[in-house]
């Protein structure tokens, strides 16, 4: 193992947080009652309550149940920049230099909140990041795979002026894996690029779906990074085209477990990882639903994995640097 301090000390860059999944119960209580929100009968009704529920999920989908009546409390601008700002808060105490936050639109858009209100809060909350934390970010509007092609792509027609000036860095796809294969949604992405060349693409595939689903988001959407992506490990081959291609994968520990992906940190395919010369950072993803935020994350595969070294470490940190959507300048800094 290497010492807590220095973990805590190491520069970190996050790729895999989603800004709705750091809503916290003292937060999202207080939040409904601002806005007059009224939560299901059978949604816990006190801060407690709601955080026995969060101490173990079913699967993926059992926590994205949770997940999205949470989004439900966010209303005004307001909301969605106190809700990044108290994330920035947490993350500047845990050595974060970097973030890269996805978003989901469509959470907010099918409940009539405009994809404007949602971005203006979180994008004021970024620019806030850099002036009070020198945390540097970018911001990945996700696609709901559980909806429809057609509703994608109206989504992505409607950020057309945010991915034109780069307010929108990069397009992702979340929510329940297994039944939505990411080549349904080819054209959702090549519409999104076909608006601004530089914009970045990405995607979850391989957590709880096979490695298949990692190649054809490769193949089909021409991503440059994997979300998750640990089922990648089925594949052989599939690694060496990772490893090659410098395809990073953010992992996200605590997350894998909380969601029953796996058993515990120690079973990630981590070692593998590393021997296969596969590039990949370690993320909180929800953290206030999983237990933990980047720092812990780190924590936690520091215990897990006692055979790596301060070696081993630095050149985790540094894959996670080269594998940011970050000017050569921004890098050296880091
Ligand atoms: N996977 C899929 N969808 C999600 C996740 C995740 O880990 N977090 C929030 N939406
Ligand atoms: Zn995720």
């Amino acid at each position: 193992t290497v010492s807590e301090q220095f973990l805590q000390e190491l520069p970190k860059c996050e790729h895999h947080l989603h800004l709705e999944g750091t809503l916290e119960p003292d937060l999202l209580f207080p939040l409904a009652k601002r806005n007059n929100v009224t939560l299901p009968d059978t949604f816990p009704q006190t801060v407690e309550e709601l955080q026995q529920k969060y101490t173990q999920f079913k699967d993926l989908q059992d926590f994205l149940n949770y997940y999205y009546i949470g989004t439900n409390v966010l209303i005004q601008e307001q909301d969605f920049y106190d809700l990044a700002m108290e994330y920035f808060k947490k993350v500047s105490k845990q050595g974060l230099v970097h973030a890269e936050l996805f978003y989901d639109p469509q959470s907010h858009t099918e409940r009539g909140i405009s994809l404007d209100t949602v971005t203006a809060g979180f994008n004021r909350a970024c620019i806030d990041a850099q002036q009070q934390f020198g945390i540097s970010t970018r911001l990945i509007m996700c696609l709901l795979r559980h909806t429809t092609v057609p509703e994608c792509l109206d989504l992505v027609n409607s950020a057309k002026a945010l991915i034109q000036d780069g307010t929108i860095h990069g397009i992702g796809l979340d929510s329940a894996e297994k039944p939505f294969p990411p080549e349904l949604f080819k054209d959702c992405y090549s519409l999104a690029k076909s608006f601004n060349p530089n914009l970045q693409l990405t995607a979850h595939a391989g957590e709880e779906g096979p490695a298949t689903y990692v190649s054809n988001a490769l193949d089909h959407l021409n991503v440059t990074r994997i979300d998750h992506g640990i089922n990648s490990t089925q594949d052989v081959e599939l690694l060496k085209r990772l490893a090659n291609d410098r395809t990073m994968l953010s992992v996200c520990p605590l997350s894998n477990v909380k969601l029953q992906v796996i058993d515990k940190v120690g079973n990630l395919p981590l070692q593998q990882l590393v021997d296969n010369n596969v590039p990949f950072s370690l993320n909180s993803d929800d953290p206030a639903y999983f237990g933990g935020y980047i720092l812990d994350n780190y924590l936690q595969v520091n215990r897990e994995f006692p055979q790596w070294d301060y070696n081993t470490w630095i050149q985790i940190a540094k894959n996670a640097v080269l594998g940011s959507w970050i000017t050569e300048k921004r890098q050296d800094e880091i």
